[in-house]
């Protein structure tokens, strides 16, 4: 896993490994933020963990290289990025292209990029959600695996849907990541694929499971 923050969606990983309900092995927490709390997480769940400062690499494209290096030393199979604030260089990510997925807390391809609670309430969006991806070289861009959806309410603010999405983006990380451990759901040519038939659409989140869409 990559993390620059508090390491929410970790900690719900660890806890449905724990209950038996995500089978994989997690064999590296990687951070460029000595502080995150996703690393204490991972420390606290006998996780290895890997702090790269960017500050020490004279650019991005060589700290990129470097990070993806390591992670590969790692042996993992699928690398999952939850809150890495940054933008990663594109011969970084090739090798993982199709092994990468991100959590995005917005309906992509809706608001891209940071301030996404801020830029639905400000559009006066009905609906907010969050976005589970495949990581390519364009920014919250990759092709899309699954969304959750919830109704903005007139009294929300940018934190209280903060707060109200943020209990949703984990379950459907877990879900996610769930069906990538089982061999559900992949990325090949034709785009994401689900029980070996191409999504037309993102899965849905709903009523506790992932759905296709109808
Ligand atoms: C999550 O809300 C995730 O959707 C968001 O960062 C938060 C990380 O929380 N990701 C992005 O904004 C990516 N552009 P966590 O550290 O508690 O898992």
């Amino acid at each position: 896993m990559l993390a620059s923050g508090r390491g929410s969606n970790l900690a719900a990983l660890l806890v449905a490994r724990d209950c038996g309900d995500l089978p994989a092995e997690f064999v590296l927490v990687a951070s460029d933020k000595a502080t995150a709390g996703a690393l204490r997480l991972a420390e606290g769940a006998g996780v290895p963990t890997l702090v790269l400062d960017p500050r020490a690499y004279p650019d991005r494209r060589r700290f990129d290289l470097d990070l993806f290096d390591r992670i590969a030393d790692s042996g993992a199979d699928l690398l999952v990025m939850a809150g890495f604030m940054r933008i990663i260089d594109g011969d970084a990510l090739t090798p993982w292209i199709g092994r990468m997925v991100n959590i995005h807390p917005s309906l992509l391809p809706k608001y891209r990029g940071l301030q996404t609670h801020r830029r639905a309430l400000e559009a006066g969006d009905r609906e907010h959600g969050a976005s589970v991806h495949y990581v390519t070289a364009e920014l919250d861009g990759g092709p899309v695996i699954a969304q959750v959806h919830i109704a903005i309410k007139p009294d929300d603010d940018e934190q209280r849907l903060a707060q109200r999405l943020l209990p949703l983006e984990h379950r459907l990380l877990v879900a996610v990541v769930a069906d990538i451990a089982a061999g559900k759901v992949s990325l090949d040519g034709d785009g994401v694929q689900f029980e070996q038939e191409t999504l037309t659409q993102p899965l849905q989140w709903i009523e506790g499971r992932l759905k296709a869409a109808s």
